[in-house]
């Protein structure tokens, strides 16, 4: 897979794919993360990326040269399968929309910062525009991270254990049971036994019944009726 991902502030983007598991699964050749500075296809003078909003009011608004400029240089070389604004009011972010884009080749995921993009960009660049929850961010990036992140790790080969992004939270839509490592006591605090017993059938049904119970508690509602889990 590769990601174009396209900024007014690159350095926002490094740190969060320089490390662990994205640093990883770019060193094995499964993606290609590529970060583009809009200023470097602004045209004005003062190499400009946003202006203040036509009508008036606080805030600057991104402007849609450098954006289509920067798209353009990428659709020339490659088709992309989707091109994708960061914005607080896009569809939110779910598991399943993670699967569905972990299978795309090419992916463009634009920035927003300031008061977001030139409307012009929404209508006739972008194909889709995702929120990573009902809150604002100071920008865009942020939200770039979180979902490249979500995204690469269900890329085949980039968790040393594969089946571990099946058992994460949400894939079989529960969230996940609780985890203990040692010791197997501590502070009078104990792990649950039958994680101690080594009886393989017992410990997945103890598993399943505590993600049954959690999605109860903490989703209610939201995956389906009590029939499904
Ligand atoms: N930009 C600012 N806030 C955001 C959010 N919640 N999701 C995606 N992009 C954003």
């Amino acid at each position: 897979m590769r990601l174009d991902i396209i900024t007014c502030l690159p350095r926002l983007l490094e740190s969060p794919f320089s490390d662990s598991i994205l640093k990883r699964a770019q060193t094995k050749g499964l993606v290609e993360v590529h970060v583009h500075d809009l200023r470097d296809y602004a045209t004005s003078k003062h190499k400009s990326t946003d202006d203040y909003a036509f009508g008036g009011g606080a805030g600057m608004v991104m402007m849609i040269e450098p954006i289509d400029a920067c798209i353009a240089c990428l659709k020339e070389q490659r088709n992309y399968d989707d091109i994708i604004y960061m914005s607080p009011d896009g569809e939110l972010l779910n598991q399943s929309m993670a699967n569905q884009l972990s299978l795309a080749k090419n992916l463009i995921i634009l920035c927003g910062h300031y008061k977001g993009v030139d409307e012009r960009v929404r209508e006739h660049l972008i194909t889709r525009e995702i929120s990573i929850g009902d809150y604002v961010l100071s920008g865009g990036e942020i939200a770039a991270a979180v979902l490249a992140d979500s995204i690469i790790r269900l890329i085949p080969g980039v968790l040393s254990d594969e089946s571990s992004a099946l058992t994460d939270s949400f894939q079989d839509g529960l969230v996940a049971p609780p985890a203990y490592t040692r010791p197997a006591e501590y502070k009078g605090w104990k792990v649950p036994e039958v994680l101690l017993s080594g009886h393989e059938a017992n410990i997945e049904k103890w598993r399943h019944e505590k993600a049954v119970e959690r999605t109860k508690n903490r989703r209610p509602g939201q995956f389906g009726s009590d029939s499904d889990l």
